[in-house]
């Protein structure tokens, strides 16, 4: 039988849709799923299930899997982030050839990447840790792809990669190598924090309109933005999910407030803890998911506190531009902290490159990123780009609007704060931090610079 161009291990909902984008794309699969587990149909329903397709193969024995594949085997894991993908590597091991490439498809964090690409290497492996954005439809139709590892390896598995991507505005691949092992996991898991803080906004933008609004009422509000700079997939989704009725009921109104995760968002945060880049509105998104899962202790201080809901409408122009301020905001500590793992790790990335590919098929698709191929060309930040600075400029007291609307309503507004304080915080130039460098010197003797002398010297004051 004639070898495949390519392998795929895990037959979820994401392995199966890019197994049927890559044979949609003309290209040859090997398909594999464990049979553990109450899994051994997996693979037979599949092919039942698609037996259109002759160029896909399903097998339910690893060794004749990897045997089916064309050399040098290029294998796609798309099994749950964690201890499944070492033990996939470990079985698949002894059945592959030098120069192999392993691709892993899901969202792994970007450390376990990088000590599994150095492990693979002695073995003369290569291992790509690859992030996919675009969910079930993003999959099948054409998601964002972000491969991090040797340019070679790279090489060998662009075509397919490239071919089943979505395209940007000038048809190009929304799938570009982003750097060394280790690089694409990490891109990967910051679009995911953006991600966090952009559901966050909506979330909060949500929480103060349904007050005083229908559902419907929030989706014409909403739609509206649409047509303008804060045009976005996440928007688009937003309405269609305040729409959504089931029995002539809203669908929303029925969901339990209590937002779960499955760890990107708090890896993207750790990730900035120990890059000391001050992510905050990731971290708030997160930290607000958090919050929302302690329903029943919410529930029951709920119960002692006087809600007072002003009638008042928020004004819908201020809400808008705020919007767009915070957004500008995520976007910024998003992409400085990809900015300061690639100096970090010398990965050497190309921010406007990846704004590219996050143009089309990604979940944070937008207008904005359209717009921050340019900002981002040459720069690293966007307060560097008069316009944008100007733009976020005017919007304060729009923001500062919004703000007191919500304090004045008990709604919180986690990321818009963060989004705010970082914006005052990031462009003040004298703050309070001499205080802090004070309080350090005098219970701990830790030393301060002064702004009157050499700021490469460190001082000490005897304080009692
Ligand atoms: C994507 C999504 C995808 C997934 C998230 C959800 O880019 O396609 O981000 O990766 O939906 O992992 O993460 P949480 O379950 O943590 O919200």
């Amino acid at each position: 039988m004639k070898k495949t161009d390519f392998g795929l291990i895990g037959l979820g909902v994401m392995g199966k849709s890019i197994s049927l984008n890559i044979a949609d794309n003309g290209f040859s699969i090997s398909v594999y799923n464990r049979t553990e587990d109450g899994e051994a149909h997996v693979v037979k329903t599949f092919i039942e299930k698609n037996n259109t397709y002759h160029n896909i193969q399903g097998f339910t024995s690893l060794s004749e899997f990897v045997a089916s594949i064309e050399r040098p085997r290029k294998i796609m894991l798309m099994v749950k982030a964690g201890d499944a993908v070492g033990s996939v590597i470990e079985k698949l091991l002894p059945h592959l050839d030098k120069n192999d490439i392993i691709i892993d498809g899901g969202n792994s964090l970007y450390s376990d990447t990088i000590r599994r690409s150095k492990c693979l290497a002695y073995k003369n492996i290569y291992f790509v840790g690859c992030g996919i954005s675009g969910g079930e439809e993003g999959a099948r139709k054409g998601p964002s792809i972000m491969p991090g590892g040797s340019a070679k390896a790279y090489a060998h598995i662009a075509p397919i990669l490239e071919k089943i991507a979505a395209k940007d505005k000038n048809n190009q691949a929304c799938c570009t190598h982003i750097g060394p092992n280790g690089s694409g996991h990490f891109v990967k898991m910051i679009h995911n924090g953006i991600e966090y803080a952009e559901m966050q906004l909506l979330a909060e933008i949500y929480a103060l309109l349904i007050v005083n609004h229908s559902n419907e009422d929030i989706a014409q509000i909403l739609s509206d933005w649409h047509t303008r700079h804060e045009a976005s997939y996440l928007l688009e989704i937003t309405i269609a999910i305040l729409r959504k009725k089931e029995d002539d009921t809203y669908i929303i109104d029925h969901i339990l407030d209590k937002a779960l995760s499955k760890g990107t968002g708090s890896w993207s945060s750790k990730a900035a803890l120990e890059l000391g880049i001050p992510a905050t509105m990731i971290s708030s998104a997160v930290f607000a998911r958090y919050i929302s899962t302690f329903k029943d202790q919410r529930v029951r201080f709920s119960k002692s506190i006087k809600k007072k809901n002003s009638l008042k409408r928020v004004n819908y122009k201020s809400l808008e531009y705020a919007y767009g301020f915070a957004r500008i905001i995520n976007h910024q500590q998003g992409f400085e902290l990809i900015q300061h793992a690639s100096k970090h790790y010398n990965w050497a990335l190309n921010l406007s490159e990846i704004a590219r590919i996050w143009t089309n098929g990604c979940i944070i698709r937008s207008k904005l990123m359209e717009d921050s191929i340019v900002i981002l060309k040459g720069n690293s930040s966007y307060f560097d780009n008069k316009t944008v600075f100007e733009r976020l400029h005017n919007s304060e007291s729009d923001v500062t609007k919004i703000l007191r609307h919500g304090m004045s309503n008990r709604v919180a507004l986690d990321t818009f704060s963060s989004a705010y304080n970082y914006w005052v915080g990031a462009t003040t130039g004298n703050s309070s931090a001499n205080m802090i460098q004070a309080l350090r010197d005098y219970f701990g003797a830790h030393r301060y610079q002064r702004n009157d002398k050499d700021s490469s010297e460190f001082f000490h004051t005897n304080w009692q």
